[in-house]
């Protein structure tokens, strides 16, 4: 986390009921919008990004609903487990926790649907647990090529503030994000942007809510207050935030994120490493999974890393537990975090003794240098 975002948490705690907060709400619902590219609604929990998940479901869905989902990895197999067990009928399409969502598929389980019994398409942008980014415009494209009337979920936690991202110009009818990853916060902080299709759905959805009902949450939101306690100090990060990401312009903070993600994966290549990601336009610029050797274990490497020199690499998670380790490039990163970053798991790996070709620190720096301006 930045000073700058530490610093503005660290501000006395004020009525929520008051004035001061009335504006601080504002402020920070206004700078949150412009990183989701809406001029719609956009709502703010005091939550994790599950509950962001389940708020954009029950906000949306009834008992019995068809979602189609689309297994890329980890947390797109939770948030599929949560729409089950809120009583959605899930159309999960298998997959390899390589690949994105592809969208030729997308057209044809549409193509299938001829009853429209399909109410909503819930997609994982990018799939912090493999590294892999999926084509939402496609996705987009899909279902207007059909004239599918199913709602547009994306779920965009690790990408939202460090890979493109455009709710309204995508058509995007609920975008999920959170706080600790690009907006360079701590958790505790949910996040929406909603289409005015969606909040049009919300009437009629009869799936059961009450803390994470939209309705009150905008009413109050409108005059900068909220229907419950909100997560006052977490606020003010947010605006900071916020404000970070806009003096950057957001282009450069992506352009800055495509660097850090290509120079990792020269690095990567250079050692001889295989990347998890298996299609390069679905090459996440937030975070690179990669596969180790067969026989070794990722998760002694990681170790050797945190023992070794303070640095925690994340790990495998689920069926990929033990076979990757995870570096992450994404929110308040520069050149220099990047080049220590490398230069730990390039040293990590020689101690832990998994075999690989030193020179992916030179090869990365090589790209940096070369694309520095
Ligand atoms: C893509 C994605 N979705 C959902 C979640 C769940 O968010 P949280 O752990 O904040 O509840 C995560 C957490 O890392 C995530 O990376």
């Amino acid at each position: 986390m930045p000073d700058r975002v530490l610093r503005a948490i660290a501000q006395p705690t004020i009525d929520h009921r008051g004035p001061a907060f009335a504006r601080l709400a504002r402020e920070a619902i206004d700078g949150l919008a412009r990183v989701f590219q809406t001029s719609g609604a956009v709502v703010i929990y005091p939550s994790s990004g599950t509950g962001a998940w389940e708020a954009s479901l029950v906000n949306t869905l009834s008992p019995g609903d068809k979602v189609l989902m689309f297994e890329t990895g980890h947390f797109a197999t939770l948030w599929k487990a949560m729409a089950a067990r809120l009583g959605l009928a899930v159309e999960f399409v298998p997959g390899d926790w390589r690949h994105g969502v592809d969208p030729d598929v997308v057209t044809t389980r549409l193509a299938g649907d001829r009853t429209r019994s399909i109410k909503a398409i819930a997609v994982v942008h990018n799939e912090t647990s493999t590294g892999v980014t999926s084509r939402v415009p496609g996705i987009r494209r899909a279902l207007d090529a059909a004239n599918h009337p199913a709602l547009l979920l994306v779920d965009t936690i690790s990408s939202l503030g460090s890979i493109d991202y455009r709710h309204d110009e995508w058509g995007v009818d609920v975008t999920v994000g959170c706080s600790q990853k690009g907006l360079m916060l701590p958790p505790g902080l949910g996040f929406h942007a909603i289409s005015a299709k969606a909040i049009g759905a919300a009437k009629t959805a009869a799936l059961p809510r009450s803390y994470w009902d939209w309705e009150p949450m905008l009413k109050d939101n409108a005059s900068g207050f909220f229907p419950y306690t909100p997560a006052t100090n977490l606020l003010y990060g947010l605006r900071e935030a916020t404000a970070m990401l806009q003096e950057e312009g957001l282009p450069n903070v992506f352009a800055r994120h495509a660097r850090h993600g290509e120079a990792t994966r020269r690095a990567v290549r250079a050692w001889g490493l295989e990347l998890l990601a298996a299609n390069p336009c679905e090459y996440s610029n937030a975070l690179t999974a990669v596969l180790v050797p067969p026989g070794q274990d990722a998760d002694r490497l990681r170790q050797t890393i945190l023992d070794r020199f303070d640095m925690s690499l994340g790990t495998g998670l689920g069926r990929l537990k033990g076979k990757i380790f995870r570096i992450g490039h994404l929110g308040d990163f520069n050149d220099l975090m990047l080049a220590g970053t490398l230069s730990g798991v390039e040293m990590g790996l020689a101690s832990a003794g998994v075999p690989f070709r030193p020179g992916g620190v030179t090869s990365a720096l090589d790209y940096l240098a070369a694309t520095s301006h």
